[in-house]
C-alpha cells in the first residue's frame, strides 16, 4: 500500500488549518483529527462521533519538544517518552497555562493526553500542518475502531474534508494511556505498549486505575468497541451455539466449524501481535454477516493479550451480550 503523496498530505494539512476535520492513519488505529487549539474544530470532532463531552481527546504532536510546551513532564514521563515515543503510548500530564490547547480537548480537566505517533503519514501531517492534532479513533462513539481507511470512511467519511489512506494499521489496537503525573505509572487504558514493557522502563510496578482515577479518566467507559449484534465472551475451547459467529485464537477446531455459522481466528499460529492487528477487522467482518450472536474466545492474559481481552470485554458490555 503506497503512502499518501506529499500533495495529499498538504491538502489535509490545509484543511486542518482551516478548522476542518480529516481522517488520518496512525500505527494503532485510524483517527478523526482536528486542530487541537481550535475549539470549533474540536467541537466538530465530538459532534461527528456523537461522543459525550466529558470524554477528553488525545492530542498528537510531532515530537517531545512540542509536547513539553503543552504539558509539564515528570521524570517518569521523560523516561517513558524516551523509550516509547514515537509510538503507541499516550501520556496524561498536567496542562501548561498558555499551552494554546482549547479547554474542550481536555473536557475541562487540567490535564492533557499527549502522544507522538510513529506512522510516517501522521508525522508528515503534523509537520505540514504545524498544529497539535486532536484525534480520537475514527468511529462513531461506542462502536468498533477502524484499522483501515475504508472502515473509517464507512464510519465518518461524510464528516471530513480529506481521508489519508495508508493501508491497514500495523498494531491494530489503540495506544496505551498512562497517567505519568506522579512517580509511578497509572494505567488508564491497555493498548499497543504492554503493561510489562511500561513496568520495566518505569522501574516500578504499574498501578491499575482505582475507582477514583477512573473518574479522573472519563474515557474508561465500560461499554465500547461494540458490534451491532450481541457479543458474548467465552473461555478458549467453548463450543459455539448453532448460528453463532465465532471469533477465536489459534488453530480452528473442527467442532467450532461444525457448530458456528462462520469462524474467524485472530491468529492461526497463536501470535498476539498478529491477533491485535486482526481484531477490529475480524469483528467488523463477523458483524457484517449479521449473525444472531458473536461468541468471542478470550486470548492469553499477557502482553498484548490484555488489550485484546479488554476490548472484547467492553464489546460484550456495549452490545449487551454479557
Ligand atoms: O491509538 C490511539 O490512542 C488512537 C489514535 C487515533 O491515536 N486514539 C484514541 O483516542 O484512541 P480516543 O479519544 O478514542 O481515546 C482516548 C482515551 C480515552 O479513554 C480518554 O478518556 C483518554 O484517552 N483520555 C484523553 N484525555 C485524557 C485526560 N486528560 N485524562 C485522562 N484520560 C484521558
Ligand atoms: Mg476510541
Amino acid at each position: 500500500m503506497p503512502e499518501p503523496s506529499t500533495e495529499q498530505v498538504a491538502v489535509a494539512a490545509a484543511a486542518l488549518q482551516a478548522g476542518e476535520l480529516v481522517i488520518l492513519p496512525t500505527e494503532t488505529v485510524y483517527g478523526v483529527g482536528g486542530d487541537a487549539t481550535n475549539a470549533a474544530a474540536v467541537a466538530a470532532i465530538f459532534a461527528a462521533k456523537g461522543r459525550p463531552r466529558f470524554n477528553p481527546l488525545i492530542v498528537h504532536v510531532a515530537d517531545q519538544s512540542v509536547a513539553e510546551q503543552l504539558a509539564t513532564f515528570t521524570p517518569l514521563a521523560r523516561r517513558l517518552a524516551a523509550t516509547f515515543w514515537p509510538g503507541a503510548l499516550t501520556l496524561v500530564l498536567q496542562r501548561r497555562a498558555g499551552s494554546g490547547l482549547c479547554d474542550l480537548v481536555s473536557a475541562g480537566l487540567d490535564t492533557a493526553a499527549l502522544r507522538v505517533p510513529r506512522h510516517d503519514t501522521a508525522r508528515a501531517l503534523l509537520h505540514a500542518s504545524q498544529c497539535p492534532i486532536a484525534a480520537p479513533s475514527a468511529n462513531r462513539s461506542g462502536r468498533i475502531s477502524p484499522t483501515t481507511a475504508d472502515a473509517a470512511r464507512d464510519e465518518l467519511g461524510y464528516k471530513v474534508s480529506a481521508i489519508l489512506d495508508a493501508g491497514p494499521c500495523r498494531i491494530g489496537v489503540e495506544s496505551t494511556v498512562i497517567d505519568a503525573r506522579g512517580s509511578t505509572p497509572v494505567l488508564l487504558r491497555e493498548g499497543g505498549v504492554t503493561a510489562e514493557q511500561i513496568a520495566e522502563v518505569a522501574g516500578s510496578p504499574i498501578e491499575s486505575a482505582s475507582a477514583g482515577t477512573k473518574k479522573a479518566s472519563p474515557g474508561m467507559l465500560e461499554a465500547h468497541y461494540a458490534p451491532s449484534v450481541p457479543l458474548i465472551l467465552a473461555p478458549t475451547g467453548t463450543i459455539p451455539r448453532a448460528g453463532d459467529a465465532l471469533l477465536t485464537f489459534g488453530p480452528v477446531d473442527r467442532a467450532f466449524d461444525k457448530a458456528a455459522e462462520i469462524v474467524e481466528t485472530l491468529s492461526e499460529a497463536g501470535h498476539l501481535t498478529e491477533a491485535a492487528a486482526n481484531l477490529y477487522g475480524a469483528m467488523r467482518r463477523l458483524d457484517a454477516t449479521r449473525p444472531s450472536r458473536i461468541m468471542a474466545h478470550t486470548v492469553p492474559e499477557k502482553g498484548l493479550g490484555r488489550a485484546i481481552n479488554d476490548r472484547l470485554r467492553r464489546a460484550a458490555t456495549g452490545s449487551a451480550g454479557r
